[in-house]
């Protein structure tokens, strides 16, 4: 989604602002633009529509930009269509504030008709430009300073943001202020840095302050202020960030998917190792749960959002089976506005690899309202749900920069079996033995995963073989079902082929009128318990025309007998097969994507982090 980068400092703004804003590209965006001001001048304010390398030939030479302090921004169009003129930064009509905006204010008609009253006009769409103009009234109503005319602003405004501005009046100084949206300040020597996301700073300092809810900043050379919402100074802590620079890099793959697929037995393993200590034993105290809280837990709700929802869909298996804990999975969009009876002996599970996604976080919040116990399995730290729920499993994926979600997802996957392995051992479901096993199965995943990237060329022939698909059915049973859920979402968001996934048996309810002769029905069977009965289902698609793919695992070597072309997947504990299964799956929306020349990386339409409902 939007990304924001802020400058000032010794050097020229406009390299680290366009820099910035390109580590910022994955996020998804469609149009961009700086303010970059010299001294007490004028700010020069370049935006275009479409890539940060559009915006860079429209800037043409760095000497158009000259300043030491500037603002960027990548826009993903909420309000009005992308363009240039609805490009971020915006401004005042004297120019008295600029500034550049990510989220949404809820408001901003009733605050655009009340200035409009007052004489301002509006040359865009956005509603960036509404709160720009209202701290722009408010500042010269009361002859304020910077900060009291901000706090006076965001009292007014309803909704999630993250605004930077610059102030005609306060040459080489920048002015924040977030609710609800990610923004982080970073300082080096003489330079202040401000972001909405780590990987855009994370050139120039690894050294960076959260902002809290209601809070601001105040940023010139050589140092930072921060106030709260009375306007009183507050302090803040210094964090580190432990990202290796690098690991936000190509690494010499050709897309940043495929290098995430990848990275899946290391980040996998990772995770496993930050819980699971000596003797396979699994420690969540750095998680924060306590036998007596595990104990007492009579409901699970899982809460999440795209593929962290299916690892939901996939976990319930696990947690109803290992744990004996009844499980509802919900969309965090739906569950926020629904009026459900919680029971008060439960725990909400929010799975969210960004930490910032916005019904996610809501759901989070309502919960919190409920009186229900919270926790997060997240990638991000620091991010908005880590912060607010009442436990953090962090995941430890690093850096996932492709907008689908391949690494993230596995290792949110093991973190619920490793807690549904512990939940089952503290609630006596489980033997100490049997736990073990059941770890020493999870300690497995990531050698298999590797095993199962050495044979993607054969996944990469069939990819291309059904390049110009129409239509593919993703079927399967149980946890086989969920598997299909992210291998579907994962083919149609990179490729744009329509596709779906389905519980095998419902098919014949309906859906199975849409295939037709060469339709691709992937069959995902690696439950022994539902083995046949999807087979038969495979089969019944078959009858009517149907390409058969089949999914399974080693030495359930009869579905060759009966699918085109089969994919065969290490044996694991079949509570696990998710993690094995969906490896395939990625590959296959991968290949597909690059056979058709899209950008997999940057699908149309999506952003990385959804901070808007
Ligand atoms: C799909 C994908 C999305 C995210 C969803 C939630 O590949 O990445 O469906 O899973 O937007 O995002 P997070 O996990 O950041 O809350």
């Amino acid at each position: 989604m939007c990304g924001i980068v802020g400058y000032t400092g010794a050097g020229q703004a406009a390299p680290v602002l366009l820099d910035g804003l390109s580590k910022l590209e994955y996020r998804g965006y469609d149009s961009a633009g700086i303010a970059v001001r010299d001294g007490e001048a004028e700010p020069v304010i370049v935006k275009e529509k479409g890539r940060i390398a559009d915006l860079k030939k429209k800037i043409g030479s760095e000497d158009n930009v000259i300043g030491t302090c500037g603002i960027g921004h990548t826009r993903w169009a909420t309000h009005g269509a992308p363009s240039e003129t609805n490009a971020h930064p915006h401004h005042s009509d004297d120019n008295a504030v600029v500034g550049v905006h990510n989220g949404i204010i809820e408001n901003y008609e009733e605050i655009r008709a009340k200035l409009k009253k007052k004489g301002y006009e509006f040359y865009s769409q956005t509603d960036t430009e509404c709160i720009i103009k209202l701290v722009d009234y408010y500042y010269k109503k009361y002859q304020e300073t910077p900060i009291e005319a901000i706090a006076r602003a965001i009292l007014r405004v309803r909704g999630s943001y993250a605004l930077c501005l610059m102030f005609a009046d306060y040459p080489g100084e920048i002015f924040c202020a977030r609710n609800g949206s990610p923004m982080i300040i970073g300082m080096t020597g003489e330079d202040a840095f401000v972001a909405s996301d780590v990987p855009a700073i994370l050139n120039y300092t690894r050294h960076v302050y959260y902002i809290d809810n209601m809070e601001m900043a105040h940023l010139k050379k050589g140092g930072v202020e921060f106030f709260n919402i009375d306007g009183d100074r507050i302090e803040k802590e210094l964090v580190e960030i432990k990202w290796d620079a690098e690991a936000a890099e190509k690494g010499g793959y050709e897309h940043f998917m495929l290098k995430e697929i990848h990275e899946q037995p290391k980040a996998v393993e990772d995770t496993i190792h930050s819980v699971v200590k000596d003797g396979n034993r699994i420690d969540l105290s750095g998680v924060g749960l306590s036998e007596e809280e595990i104990k007492k837990i009579s409901q699970i709700y899982i809460v999440a959002c795209g593929s962290a929802y299916h690892v939901g869909v996939s976990s319930q298996y696990v947690l109803e089976d290992l744990a004996g804990i009844p499980v509802r999975v919900e969309l965090a969009s739906e569950f926020r506005y629904r009026s459900m009876p919680l029971l008060q002996d439960a725990l909400a599970i929010i799975i969210s690899q960004s930490g910032e996604t916005a019904d996610s976080l809501e759901a989070l919040r309502k919960m919190k309202a409920s009186g229900i116990k919270t926790l997060a399995i997240v990638n991000v730290v620091g991010s908005s749900i880590a912060r607010e729920a009442d436990h953090v499993f962090y995941t430890l994926a690093g850096p996932e920069i492709a907008v689908a979600t391949t690494k993230a997802y596995s290792t949110q996957l093991v973190a619920n079996d490793l807690l549904a392995i512990e939940f089952g051992r503290v609630r006596g479901l489980l033997t100490d033995e049997e736990a073990y096993r059941l770890v020493e199965e999870v300690k497995s995943i990531p050698e298999k995963i590797a095993t199962i990237l050495e044979d993607k060329n054969r996944i990469q022939w069939f990819a291309s073989k059904f390049a110009n698909a129409h239509d593919i059915f993703f079927i399967g049973r149980g946890i086989d079902y969920a598997t299909c859920m992210e291998g579907s979402l994962k083919c149609k968001e990179i490729s744009y082929i329509h596709s779906e996934a389905y519980a095998a048996g419902e098919l014949k309810h309906g859906t199975i009128s849409l295939v037709e002769e060469g339709t691709l029905v992937i069959g995902v069977c690696t439950q022994s318990e539902v083995f046949e009965k999807t087979v038969s289902n495979m089969v019944e698609t078959a009858s009517r025309g149907a390409y058969l793919m089949g999914l399974t695992t080693e030495d359930n070597y009869s579905l060759e007998d009966v699918a085109r072309f089969t994919v065969f997947v290490p044996k694991v504990d079949e509570h696990f097969s998710t993690s094995l299964a969906v490896v395939p799956l990625q590959l296959l929306g991968y290949y597909i994507s690059l056979a058709r020349g899209l950008d997999v990386d940057k699908p149309r339409n999506l952003a990385k982090s959804v901070t808007v409902e």
